[in-house]
C-alpha cells in the first residue's frame, strides 16, 4: 500500500495572483485569502492556528500573542521588502523563520520615489485639480510655478538599495547633486556610483531642495520628521516619503504645508494607514497615493514568486531564499 503523503498546510493572509497560488498548491494544502477580506487580529490567528506557514503581506501583523496561538507555525513569508509588521525577536524566540522580497522591487521603488518627488515639485496633482474643476480659463505667467529637479539638490535619508537607486537616477539622469544621511556611511565605491556625499542629518534638512525618506520604520525613526525637522528645512523645499507611515509626523506636516513652511510633499505611505490624517486631504500642497510605490505588475509578481519560492524552498530544501533571522 502506498504511504499517503499530507502536504504542509498554509495561510495565504491576502488575495495573491492566482498563478502563484496554482504554484504554491502544488506544494502546500492551502487556505487563502482570495476575496481579501480584511481580518482582525483575531481572525488572523484564528485562521493561522495549525498552519505551518504563512504567505503574508505588510498588513498582516506577527507579534507574541499571534506566535503563542500559533505553535505550529515555522515560516512566514512577507510579500514586502519592509517587515515592520514582524516582531522578529518575538519570531526568533518562537523558532519561526521570518523572510521579506528584497531586490526585486528596488528599481520599481526608485522609479515610484523618483517620480513623486517630480509630480511633488512640479504641482501635477494640485494643477490636475484646478484643471478637472474647470477653472482654467487663461496660461498666466506663473501659473503653478513650481521647483526644478535638474542640478537642484537631492537629500536622501535612508541610503539602502532603494535610496542609491533614487540617487544614481538623480546624480546621472538629472545632473542633481546628491546627499544622503544613513546609519552607516556607504563604502567609497557605492558613494562614486552614486556620486553621493554623506553629511549629518542636520546638514541633510538643511540644504536638500528635495527631501526623499527611503529608511525603514523602526521605534528609533518613528517621528523622524517632526515639527523640529521641518523646520530646519528650506521653505521651497519638498518632502517625500515612500518608506513607511510613522517615520513623518503626518499632522505636523499637514501644519508645515498649510503654513508654507516648506513648498509642497508627496507621499505614499501614512501612519495608520489606509487611513490618512484629515488635515492632509485638506492642503492643497501635497500629493497622495495608496502605498503603490512597488507597485507594477511586473514587480508585484515578482514579489509574489519570491515570497512563494522562500515558502516552497524552506519545505523542499530546508532553506529559505531570503531569510530574515536565519
Ligand atoms: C514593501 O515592499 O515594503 C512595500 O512597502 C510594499 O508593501
Amino acid at each position: 500500500m502506498k504511504d499517503i503523503v499530507m502536504k504542509p498546510s498554509i495561510l495565504v493572509a491576502r488575495a495573491v495572483f492566482p498563478e502563484v497560488l496554482t504554484k504554491l498548491a502544488q506544494h502546500f494544502e492551502i487556505e487563502s485569502n482570495q476575496a481579501d477580506e480584511t481580518w482582525s487580529k483575531a481572525q488572523l490567528t484564528e485562521k493561522l492556528h495549525g498552519k505551518v506557514g504563512a504567505f503574508t503581506t505588510g498588513t498582516d501583523r506577527i507579534d507574541a500573542e499571534v506566535l503563542a496561538a500559533c505553535p505550529q507555525l515555522k515560516i512566514c513569508a512577507n510579500m514586502a521588502v519592509g517587515y515592520n509588521n514582524f516582531d522578529i525577536a518575538a519570531m526568533t524566540a518562537a523558532g519561526v523563520l521570518a523572510t521579506n522580497t528584497p531586490d526585486v522591487l528596488t528599481e520599481t521603488t526608485a522609479d515610484f520615489g523618483f517620480a513623486l518627488m517630480m509630480a511633488t515639485a512640479r504641482r501635477m496633482t494640485e494643477s490636475e485639480h484646478y484643471l478637472r474643476a474647470g477653472k482654467w480659463t487663461k496660461w498666466s505667467y506663473d501659473m503653478f510655478a513650481g521647483s526644478d529637479i535638474h542640478g537642484a539638490t537631492l537629500g536622501i535619508l535612508g541610503m539602502g538599495r532603494i535610496g542609491q537607486g533614487i540617487a544614481k537616477r538623480g546624480a546621472h539622469g538629472f545632473g542633481m547633486n546628491v546627499i544622503y544621511h544613513n546609519r552607516s556611511r556607504l563604502d567609497a565605491t557605492s558613494e562614486a556610483a552614486c556620486k553621493a556625499r554623506y553629511v549629518s542629518k542636520e546638514e541633510l534638512l538643511k540644504t536638500a531642495d528635495h527631501l526623499v525618506l527611503v529608511l525603514p520604520y523602526s521605534a528609533a525613526s518613528h517621528h523622524a520628521i517632526g515639527a523640529a525637522e521641518l523646520a530646519q528645512m528650506k521653505p521651497t523645499a519638498t518632502l517625500v516619503n515612500i518608506a513607511r507611515g510613522g517615520i513623518v509626523d503626518d499632522a505636523a506636516l499637514a501644519a508645515a504645508l498649510r503654513d508654507k513652511r516648506i513648498a509642497a510633499a508627496g507621499l505614499d505611505v501614512f501612519e495608520g494607514e489606509p487611513a490618512v490624517h484629515p488635515d492632509l486631504l485638506t492642503v492643497p500642497n501635497v500629493v497622495l497615493t495608496p502605498h503603490i510605490a512597488s507597485s507594477s505588475v511586473p514587480t508585484r509578481l515578482a514579489m509574489a514568486n519570491l515570497a512563494a519560492d522562500n515558502l516552497i524552498a524552506f519545505f523542499t530544501q530546508g532553506k529559505a531564499l531570503t531569510p530574515l533571522n536565519a
